[in-house]
């Protein structure tokens, strides 16, 4: 589906990507665009462009990541950038050596990107602070993870033109979900209606203050929606039991053959991934017709492209600014 590329009254003015809460409307939209004009780089023969050549990116993840991570390297790659791919385990980080000396040392090396991922929330803004390279943030705690808010709009975007006035459920396990809250900022920010469907037990306790509306229930839902993304419960993050078992969860929040029935013929179905596939989602919807899946990891190289690009060029306009 075509989408207007109007020129937007603004220059992308951020050296970091923390988060979607802080963007405006029109930012997310320069992303989007931005990232339009990248994803026919991966179409050419020769999958490159040099927009970042002589740049050192490095993926800084504490978590473990199989989507984000490749996506990001090559994103950087496409863009002509040297990667340095770190990871904790296998760092100084068991040695004793901290966040902030780990992300010096590599800044030391001549790093102008940090991508970062970790279980603390608030770790990337607290490096955006303390270190002079670009700071994006891969997924901090139950923060935000601000790259797949972008590759989930932009993936909606394509199929529907845009996401003002669409309703989109996100479902399942919200309170430990920072795709939850960066899906809901972007979205709501584009015009759509979300729909936050759980249990009691897996609702933030902020919901109240949030832009969403809340049902515990998807089958008051399922036949009135036009995008559904799915969470995974994030067991290794809970504290407790949110719910009596797996088989009682997925008998009321999964996402089943017999539930797709009830939807419309054309609702998305979405999922930033890992699945556990029989919990919250049936494979067969998983892998169905209106999933949209593996489209989401494809088209998350794209907005990744255009995040680097963007924050390295608000970096190179600061500095002449100097
Ligand atoms: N969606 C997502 O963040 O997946 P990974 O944990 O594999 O990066």
């Amino acid at each position: 589906m075509a989408i207007s590329k109007k020129a937007r009254p603004f220059e992308w003015a951020r050296k970091h990507l923390l988060g979607l809460r802080e963007l405006s409307r029109d930012e997310l939209l320069y992303v989007l665009d931005t990232a339009a004009g990248f994803e026919e780089v991966s179409k050419r023969e020769v999958k490159k462009t040099p927009a970042l050549r002589g740049k050192l990116i490095v993926n800084l993840f504490f978590e473990d990541s199989t989507r984000t991570r490749n996506s990001f390297t090559l994103a950087a790659s496409r863009l002509s950038a040297d990667v340095i791919n770190f990871t904790s385990k296998e760092s100084s980080v068991s040695k004793g050596e901290s966040l902030l000396d780990t992300a010096r040392n590599l800044e030391a090396l001549g790093v102008d990107i940090v991508i970062i991922r970790h279980n603390a929330g608030g770790a990337p803004t607290f490096l955006s602070r303390n270190i002079n390279a670009c700071v994006v943030n891969a997924g901090d705690g139950y923060c935000e993870h601000p790259t797949q808010g972008l590759l989930d709009a932009y993936t909606i975007r394509k199929h529907k033109g845009g996401l003002k006035g669409l309703k989109i459920a996100i479902v399942g396990d919200i309170a430990h979900s920072r795709v939850a809250r960066s899906d809901m900022w972007a979205m709501t920010k584009l015009g759509a209606e979300v729909i936050f469907v759980g249990p009691p037990t897996l609702m933030p306790a902020e919901v109240g203050k949030l832009p969403v509306t809340v049902s515990y229930s998807l089958d008051d839902c399922i036949e009135k929606i036009d995008v559904i993304n799915m969470l995974r419960i994030q067991f290794e993050r809970q504290s407790g039991n949110p719910f009596p078992s797996v088989r009682e969860y997925s008998h009321y929040f999964g996402l089943t053959v017999d539930r797709m029935k009830r939807a419309k013929p054309d609702i998305m179905v979405m999922h930033p991934g890992p699945i556990n596939r029989g919990l919250e989602m049936e494979s067969e919807v998983a892998d169905g017709k209106n999933s949209v899946i593996l489209e989401q990891v494809s088209n998350g190289v794209a907005v990744r492209m255009a995040a680097l690009f963007l924050v390295n060029q608000a970096a190179a306009q600061k500095a002449t600014e100097k």
